[in-house]
């Protein structure tokens, strides 16, 4: 199996535009091939990955799972209730343990220093599986849904609306890579940095991409391929809820919303989705919603992570 350059998926912004490339060609493959045949070649049998899960989690848990079964392989999954990351030992300690019996390690944490740290101290492969900064399976998956849907990625306009958080930075990365435009739309003080737009523009540039921000919501989804939308407040933000559903009141994606897009626009979320905030529920469950083909594909584009760094 042709491997990555890294050893480790941290974010999309530390893999080059042909890894993300080399990803979701294996992606499109191992979907075909389980499509068709109802299994893959064993390309990891014998390997064993450990998820470590800080924070709740039903498809990042379940699809890495059974992505290392179909891949002829098994998983363990550490919880919070008893395991939490540098309090009963360190990261370093952790990592150091899980590399003489596992083969690879999948976290999902808060702090993203945790996974840059599990990558350093760990001689197997560490895959980020959500923290605080980033989900790059998610966008992977997005972006391999979106060319199902649309063809092709380039030239495409993906509309994000609400909060600049983890979901919405790995949109842009995946975005650069794609050659996608990528229009981010937040309330005041809730907006993707600048600055993390300005990191990827050397890939933005070779690929065409065009990654913006602004507040103007109205106009952002003019001409839109695909509108995408989060929840207004991410595991770990509990305390803040009530003060965020009062700023993002007016962020939800609705039909009036939808009517400034292209007519065959689609529709995002990563899930858990909450209907009546941040996306209504005729949105979500109508025609243009294509959030349950993401879920599918957080399985195949995982697979394809998997197979390239443990493989
Ligand atoms: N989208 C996503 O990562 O879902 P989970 O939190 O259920 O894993
Ligand atoms: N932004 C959300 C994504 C959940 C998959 C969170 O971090 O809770």
């Amino acid at each position: 199996m042709k491997r990555l350059n890294n050893k480790d998926l941290i974010s999309l912004d530390r893999i080059t535009t042909d890894e993300f490339h080399l990803i979701l060609e294996t992606a499109k493959k191992l979907k075909a091939e389980w499509k068709k045949k109802r299994s893959n070649k064993p390309i990891l049998k014998g390997k064993t990955l450990a998820m470590i899960f800080e924070k709740a989690s039903l498809r990042t848990r379940v699809t890495f799972e059974v992505a290392m079964l179909h891949l002829g392989g098994a998983s363990i999954s550490l919880s919070q209730t008893n395991f939490k990351l540098g309090e009963r030992e360190s990261v370093s300690d952790v990592a150091k343990n899980l590399e003489r019996w596992t083969d690879g390690i999948m976290l999902r944490t808060y702090a993203h220093d945790n996974v840059i740290k599990m990558g350093k101290s760990a001689s197997i492969p560490v895959i980020n599986g959500l923290s605080d900064f980033s989900h790059p399976c998610q966008a992977l998956a997005d972006v391999l849904t979106i060319q199902e849907h649309k063809g092709s990625l380039k030239g495409k306009k993906l509309v994000y609306v609400g909060d600049g958080n983890n979901v919405a930075v790995s949109l842009a990365f995946a975005c650069a890579h794609a050659g996608m435009n990528f229009v981010s739309v937040s309330p005041e003080g809730y907006m993707l940095d600048r600055k993390l737009l300005d990191s990827v523009a050397d890939k933005a540039d070779v690929s065409g991409a065009k990654l913006e921000i602004t507040s103007d919501y109205t106009a952002a989804v003019k001409d839109a391929d695909v509108i995408y939308t989060d929840v207004w407040t991410s595991m770990g933000q509990e305390s803040e809820k009530e003060k965020r559903t009062e700023i993002f009141k007016n962020y939800c994606v609705n039909e009036s919303l939808l009517a400034n897009a292209k007519d065959d626009v689609i529709v995002m979320h990563c899930l858990p989705a909450h209907r009546g905030e941040e996306i209504s529920a005729d949105v979500i469950d109508g025609s243009h919603s294509v959030v349950f083909d993401q879920s599918e594909n957080r399985l195949h584009a995982q697979k394809a992570v998997l197979a390239l760094l443990m493989g």
